[in-house]
């Protein structure tokens, strides 16, 4: 624990930064099992966002423990840990006005929740959009990509959310996008609509 520091306020407070930047941030939170398309949704919705010259970034679970997280495993005190690391780290990339849109099976609502109460209780408070990128088990099953589900089936891979580890359901979502009954252009229309309607990004029509 580090004792004698002292924090640092910056010159600029956060409405004027947003004025000057002509956006704010948020943290737009995917959560939902391996294979239920959070990667393919934030990317999309990455992509959609950049092309409307809005600044967006895109932190994905897979990506992440190649280097900032690569010394944790997927016990439920490295899944804590990971989950308040991106959590900090998703509140200083909105505090910079970025559109941050964070990719993570996420699978205790504990988490979740500190991670919401970080931005929230932040003075000003930061917007947290909980997605719930929801597809049933079996579905998620039937795709695995990876072949991780089978792998999990045989046993090769220990606590496999879903199959050996629990997955805690959103209790309240601010978007929850049915992955096997919408496509990935319907889904990115889902969270674009509710940024709108929230003032983060502009309508469509004035954009
Ligand atoms: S989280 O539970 O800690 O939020 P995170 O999103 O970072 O997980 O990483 C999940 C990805 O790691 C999965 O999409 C999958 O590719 C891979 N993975 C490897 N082992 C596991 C496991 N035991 N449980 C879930 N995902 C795993």
């Amino acid at each position: 624990m580090a004792t004698n520091i002292t924090f640092h306020e910056g010159a600029v407070g956060q409405d004027e930064r947003a004025s000057l930047l002509g956006q704010k941030g948020a943290t737009v939170w995917l959560t939902g099992l391996s294979a239920s398309g959070k990667s393919t949704i934030a990317t999309a919705l990455e992509q959609h966002l950049l092309h409307k010259r809005l600044h967006a970034y895109r932190l994905d679970g897979d990506n992440i423990r190649f280097g900032l997280n690569k010394d944790l495993g997927f016990d439920p005190t490295s899944r804590v840990e990971n989950i308040r690391r991106i959590g900090e780290v998703s509140l200083l990339f909105s505090l910079s006005c970025t559109l941050t849109l964070t990719a993570f099976i996420s699978p205790y609502q504990s988490d979740r929740d500190l991670a919401r109460k970080l931005h929230e209780s932040h003075n000003p408070p930061i917007p947290f959009i909980e997605v719930y990128v929801d597809a049933p088990l079996a579905v998620v099953e039937q795709r695995d990509p990876k072949g991780l589900y089978a792998k999990a089936r045989k046993g090769e891979i220990k606590e496999f959310t879903g199959i050996s580890a629990p997955y805690e359901a959103p209790a309240k979502p601010e978007v929850h996008i049915r992955t096997d009954e919408t496509d990935v252009a319907g889904a990115v229309a889902q969270i674009v609509k509710y940024l709108e309607e929230q003032g983060l990004i502009p309508a469509e029509s004035s954009a």
